[in-house]
């Protein structure tokens, strides 16, 4: 299941429609990583840039050149060559790339030196994702000199140099239906992924053996991971970003799994907390079910109109309620909020959004204001309760539970669409699940 031609044709047309009079875009592949000796990062390419070409090749840079007579987009790839397919890997190369990517011309990526200087030659304003590739920019800037020293009473040389992160961010924002459908293929394979943890865990486990079943149903279903999967048992699950995943699971622990799997390039984004022996404890369910309350009423805030913050501030209220009620907070609900004293306990946002990145590109704020949600786009909604385990201000009962329910949303036309909704997260179904 991958997106079709025509979608990459839509959104490169988009692009262009939003670009100045006379301009260019130039996005370079994401560079191959060295992990040690002759061993490289798994190759993941640059977001913006399959995002316009579908292309998950290193060694390219794709150009955009709206209203230009002979073609609008120019693709520099590698050449094929025998023997670096031998050990590398297949290539499209210059010749096929027109037919198999849809570009209207295509060069080998040695020769751009000598070609790009002449295709930026007349165009006033260059878009680019500066400041992220030193070399890139160093490149960019060497062919506008090019055609400075070399061609100063002939044409103009480009003059106005704009982000094209912005234009990029807001489209990529806004999902069309064929994304949708990624992400929401992506979102059952994740919750396959969960629900098969929940199936397979018992006390004694170490961590990384519930990270292996979850592998398992990512890599199975032809997908990766979107992060690495966080999978904290007891006191890990307080630790935000506990990746290790190297502890033994105990009796009486609560599991934190936050994972989500990369289907085409797309991310799910998914956390379930649940008992290792199949019964949560008084205390672990009073805090997950008031955490379960704070996610269901910040989902309910998911409709367009809102404001981008109205989730996060209805899970909070329900947070801090929750929290002044059981005594781990002091004063009313009032003070609890003004003085955001629940930020002890609960210390990150209630999401982000999600779409190609797991944590996505888009402004949150447009001119200072919360930005209102539209249909199309996707957050997650994740609302947390940590304890620490040394934190002896509270009762005993409380210290190293940690908490978090994590579920993908997309905003549509009448409200909004859980994603993820397959993988159970009521306290008894999840109970019900582990008991078998
Ligand atoms: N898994 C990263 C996050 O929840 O934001
Ligand atoms: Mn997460
Ligand atoms: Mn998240």
């Amino acid at each position: 299941m991958k997106l079709d031609a025509q979608e990459f044709k839509q959104r490169r047309q988009q692009l262009m429609d939003s670009m100045a009079d006379n301009s260019i875009a130039i996005l370079p592949a994401a560079p191959i990583t060295s992990r040690n000796s002759d061993v490289e990062h798994p190759y993941r390419p640059d977001s913006n840039f399959y995002y316009l070409s579908g292309f998950d090749e290193a060694n390219a840079v794709l150009v955009l050149m709206p209203g230009r007579e002979h073609g609008e987009y120019i693709l520099f790839c590698q050449e094929k060559n025998v023997e670096h397919e031998i050990w590398e890997g297949r290539r499209v190369g210059p010749d096929a790339a027109p037919e198999v990517l849809g570009c209207d011309d295509a060069f080998p990526i040695n020769d751009i030196d000598d070609i790009l200087p002449g295709l930026l030659e007349g165009r006033s304003r260059i878009y680019a994702s500066f400041g992220i590739s030193p070399e890139f920019d160093q490149q960019l800037m060497h062919w506008v000199n090019r055609i400075k020293r070399h061609m100063r009473s002939v044409v103009s040389a480009p003059h106005e140099f704009s982000a094209l992160d912005h234009l990029l961010h807001e489209q990529r924002l806004i999902k069309s239906p064929a994304e949708i459908d990624m992400m929401a293929r992506a979102g059952e394979i994740t919750a396959q992924a969960h629900t098969r943890a929940m199936q397979r865990v018992k006390p004694g486990l170490h961590e990384y053996q519930l990270e292996a079943e979850l592998m398992h149903t990512f890599m199975d279903a032809g997908a990766g991971w979107a992060y690495p999967s966080i999978v904290g048992a007891g006191d890990n699950a307080c630790i935000l970003h506990y990746t290790s995943n190297r502890s033994v699971i105990a009796d009486g622990d609560l599991v934190l799994i936050d994972a989500g799997c990369e289907l085409e390039y797309y991310a799910s984004d998914v956390t379930r907390t649940f008992p290792a022996n199949g019964r949560f404890t008084a205390p672990q369910r009073t805090l997950y079910d008031l955490v379960l309350a704070a996610q269901y009423a910040a989902i309910e805030q998911v409709k367009p109109g809102n404001d981008w913050n109205q989730p996060h501030d209805a899970a909070v209220k329900v947070l801090t309620q929750g929290l002044v009620d059981l005594g781990l907070l002091s004063g009313t609900l009032e003070q609890a909020l003004e003085e955001q004293s629940y930020s002890r306990f609960f210390m990150h946002k209630t999401g982000h959004w999600l779409g190609m990145d797991v944590h996505d590109v888009g402004d949150y704020r447009v001119d200072g204001e919360w930005r209102l949600l539209e249909p199309g786009m996707v957050l997650t909604i994740e609302p947390g309760l940590y304890i620490a385990p040394d934190d002896d201000s509270v009762d005993e009962q409380w210290r190293g539970i940690g908490i978090r329910i994590e579920d993908d949303i997309a905003v549509t036309d009448s409200g909004h669409r859980n994603l993820t909704a397959a993988v159970v997260k009521e306290a008894d179904d999840i109970e019900r699940l582990i008991q078998g």
